[in-house]
């Protein structure tokens, strides 16, 4: 073992996600304690056995060894400020939560996504951390949605996959490239555009490679080129360079990428991003664009052809 390999292997470990908890209990004198501890994990049914690892380092260990009992209590998703003091040198851990006595007289905290309260059952000192094997004795489950833990950082997953579900949706477009020719799609409005496609709950590469295989053409999935909010539209765009060997799509057909080729594209932010790339065609100078569908910037992407 090399000097890094405890770091490494907390990197390492930290690619296992999971939950968050609290585990309490009393000192002799009857002080509440407790610590932030991921090592949570259920050990058996029957009997009901529970296991949590603590470090022998801890100014907590000799306590929580010697209790006749304590409760881990799992964080919600809104606790990730409980988690960082109960984690952090504070003096008073339980001055800035709520809680109560559970069963075995450890403090169950308020608003936590479930508690288990055991009578301590087994102590197995393992390396620099000691495993608390418990017996759980009473639980409370709610519907709060656990927190998460995962590289070091806090991750609330409910709250993420329904903003996700719920937030704005994304719009791709493939620029389907071949010899200074763009493919370009009937809009349904008497105008052209680029084909296009609502990103699923499958993401973005899904629909990218679902785009271009219904249009039946050999187009590789490339690089985004403008990453924009269309206010109008209420969505996200991504349009996605995707250079193309020639043949015939099922739909719509190539124009030259010039003033003329695009004029009968309708969406204006669409028409202003080709005329774009068509300018940087002619320089072999490309760019990303972020912004909205008026107003953002384009970032170099450093990729120049040589004269
Ligand atoms: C997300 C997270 C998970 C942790 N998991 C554990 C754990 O399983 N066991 C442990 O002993 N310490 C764990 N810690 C560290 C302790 O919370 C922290 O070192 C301890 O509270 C230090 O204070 P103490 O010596 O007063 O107990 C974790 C910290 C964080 C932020």
């Amino acid at each position: 073992m090399n000097q890094d390999t405890p770091r490494a292997l907390r990197d390492a470990f930290g690619l296992f996600m999971t939950g968050v908890t609290v585990v309490t209990t009393r000192d002799a004198k009857g002080r509440p304690l407790g610590f932030t501890a991921n090592s949570f994990s259920s050990v058996s049914l029957d009997p009901p056995l529970l296991q949590v690892s603590i470090a022998r380092g801890s100014q907590n260990y000799a306590a929580f060894a010697n209790a006749p009992g304590f409760t881990v209590n799992i964080l919600s998703e809104g606790q990730r400020e409980v988690a960082n003091t109960f984690a952090r040198p504070v003096a008073d851990r339980f001055a800035t939560v709520r809680w109560q006595d559970g069963p075995v007289g450890a403090p169950v905290l308020d608003g936590v996504a479930a508690w288990f309260d055991c009578h301590s059952h087994q102590v197995v000192e393992a390396g620099d951390h000691a495993i608390l094997i418990g017996r759980i004795g009473g639980f409370a489950a709610t519907q709060a949605p656990g927190l998460g833990y995962y590289r070091g950082s806090y991750f609330t997953p409910v709250q993420t996959n329904a903003a996700v579900a719920a937030g704005p949706g994304v719009v791709i477009s493939a620029v389907i490239e071949t010899a200074g020719q763009v493919l370009l799609v009937d809009d349904g409005l008497g105008g052209l555009t680029l084909p296009t496609a609502r990103v699923g709950r499958d993401g973005t590469t899904a629909a990218l490679d679902r785009l271009i295989a219904g249009l039946g053409v050999a187009a590789a999935p490339g690089f985004p080129y403008a990453v924009y909010e269309d206010v109008p539209r209420g969505h996200q765009h991504i349009a996605f360079r995707c250079p193309a060997a020639s043949g015939r799509p099922n739909r719509g057909g190539y124009v030259a990428l010039s003033a003329e080729g695009l004029a009968d594209v309708t969406d204006p932010a669409m028409r202003v991003m080709l005329e774009r790339l068509a300018a940087e065609t002619r320089l072999g100078n490309y760019g990303i664009y972020f912004g909205n569908q008026d107003q953002g910037r384009v970032a170099p992407i450093g990729e120049r052809k040589t004269p």
